[in-house]
C-alpha cells in the first residue's frame, strides 16, 4: 500500500502544490482543513484523489484521528504566532500520540538557524517552534528554500521591469539563494516519502548576485538591465524601522516592513546556504531565475 501523507495548509499556495506533487509520486495524501472551508482547492484536491478531512486544529482528540497512519505529517500552514506556534504545536502533539515517525514543519525560508534573533519576526516564530519539535519524539526534516523565486516578479520589489533595474542593498556581489514555489513543493513531496531524511535539506534553484539577476533580466527579456544601489545595509534597516513604524500591520503575516526585514537578512549573507541537498532526488529539475523572468514578461 502506497505511504499515507497527512498535509496541513494543502488548501494554501505551497501547500497545494505539495498534495499534487505527492499525488505525482503515487502517494496517499489526507488533506486537514478547516471546518466549512468552501474554497475552490478543496474540491480540485478532492478530483486529485486527496481525501479531504475537515478539522479545527484545536481540538486534539480529532486531530490524533487525522493524524493515524501517516508516514510523515507536513506542514505548509502560514501564519503567525496562533498558526505557526500554536496550531503546529497541536499538530506535532497529534502526530506524535498517534505515532507518526515523521514531522516536516512549514519552514520553507532562508537559513534561519544562521540568523540572530530580532533579525526577522516570522522567523523566529520559527525557530520557536522548532525548539519545541526537536524536543519532540518524532523525526523532523525542515524544508528551506531561500527565498521564492517567484517574488522576484511579484511582491519583492527587486526586479524594476519599467525602470530596468535591479534594486538592492548593500554588494551586488551577495550570492542569494532563490527556489520557485513549485520545485520547493515537489521536492517537499520527495522528501515527505524518504523516511531518511536529515533534519535540515537546503535547496536552491537558483544562486544568484544581483549582477546575476542583471544577467537573467537582460536575458529574459532582450532589454539592457543596469542595477541600483539604494544604500548600504544601514539604509535598509532604517527603511524597515520607519516602514514598521508608519505601517506596524502587527496582524498580517507579510506586512512590507517583514518582507524587507527578509531582503536585509539575505544581503547580509548569513542566511546563505553552505551545501545544497538539490541532487538528493535526481528525477528532480530546477527552475532558474531567467525563466521565471521570462514567463512574466
Ligand atoms: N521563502 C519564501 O520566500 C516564502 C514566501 C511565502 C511563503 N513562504 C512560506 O511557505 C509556507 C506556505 O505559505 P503559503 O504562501 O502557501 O500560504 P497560504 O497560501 O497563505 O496558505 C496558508 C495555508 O494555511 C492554512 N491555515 C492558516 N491558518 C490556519 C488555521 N488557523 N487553521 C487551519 N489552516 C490554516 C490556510 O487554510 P485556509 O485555506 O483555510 O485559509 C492555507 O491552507 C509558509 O511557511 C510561508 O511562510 C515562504
Amino acid at each position: 500500500m502506497p505511504a499515507l501523507i497527512v498535509l496541513a495548509g494543502a488548501t494554501g499556495d505551497l501547500g497545494h502544490r505539495i498534495a499534487l506533487a505527492l499525488r505525482a509520486r503515487g502517494a496517499r495524501v489526507r488533506a486537514l482543513v478547516r471546518p466549512g472551508n468552501t474554497k475552490p482547492e478543496v474540491a480540485a484536491l478532492r478530483a486529485r484523489g486527496v481525501e479531504i478531512v475537515e478539522v479545527d486544529l484545536k481540538d486534539a482528540a480529532a486531530l490524533v484521528r487525522a493524524c493515524a497512519g501517516a508516514a510523515c505529517v507536513v506542514s505548509a500552514l502560514s501564519g503567525l504566532r496562533e498558526v505557526i506556534v500554536y496550531a503546529q504545536t497541536q499538530l506535532l502533539d497529534a502526530a506524535v500520540s498517534a505515532g507518526v515517525p515523521r514531522f516536516i514543519p512549514s519552514d520553507f525560508s532562508i537559513d534561519y538557524t544562521k540568523l540572530p534573533a530580532g533579525s526577522n519576526r516570522n522567523l523566529d516564530l520559527r525557530r520557536e517552534f522548532n525548539r519545541r519539535l526537536d524536543q519532540a519524539p518524532i523525526q523532523a526534516t525542515s524544508v528551506l528554500n531561500g527565498m521564492f523565486m517567484d517574488l522576484l516578479t511579484g511582491q519583492a520589489p527587486m526586479v524594476l521591469f519599467k525602470l530596468r533595474r535591479i534594486l538592492y542593498w548593500g554588494s551586488a556581489d551577495q550570492p542569494l539563494d532563490f527556489t520557485t514555489i513549485a520545485d520547493t513543493a515537489a521536492f517537499t513531496a520527495a522528501a515527505a516519502l524518504d523516511p531518511t531524511t536529515p533534519r535540515y535539506l537546503r535547496v536552491a534553484g537558483e544562486v544568484a548576485t544581483v549582477r546575476g539577476l542583471q544577467a537573467a533580466a537582460t536575458a529574459a527579456t532582450g532589454q539592457r538591465f543596469g542595477c541600483l544601489r539604494a544604500g548600504g545595509l544601514w539604509v535598509l534597516k532604517l527603511m524597515i524601522r520607519i516602514t514598521r513604524r508608519l505601517v506596524p500591520a502587527p496582524n498580517e503575516v507579510f506586512p512590507p516592513w517583514q518582507g524587507m526585514q527578509y531582503l536585509h537578512n539575505m544581503f547580509t549573507g548569513l542566511p546563505k546556504f553552505g551545501a545544497l541537498d538539490n541532487d538528493r532526488y535526481p528525477d528532480l529539475q530546477w527552475t532558474k531565475v531567467r525563466e521565471v523572468l521570462a514567463a512574466r514578461h
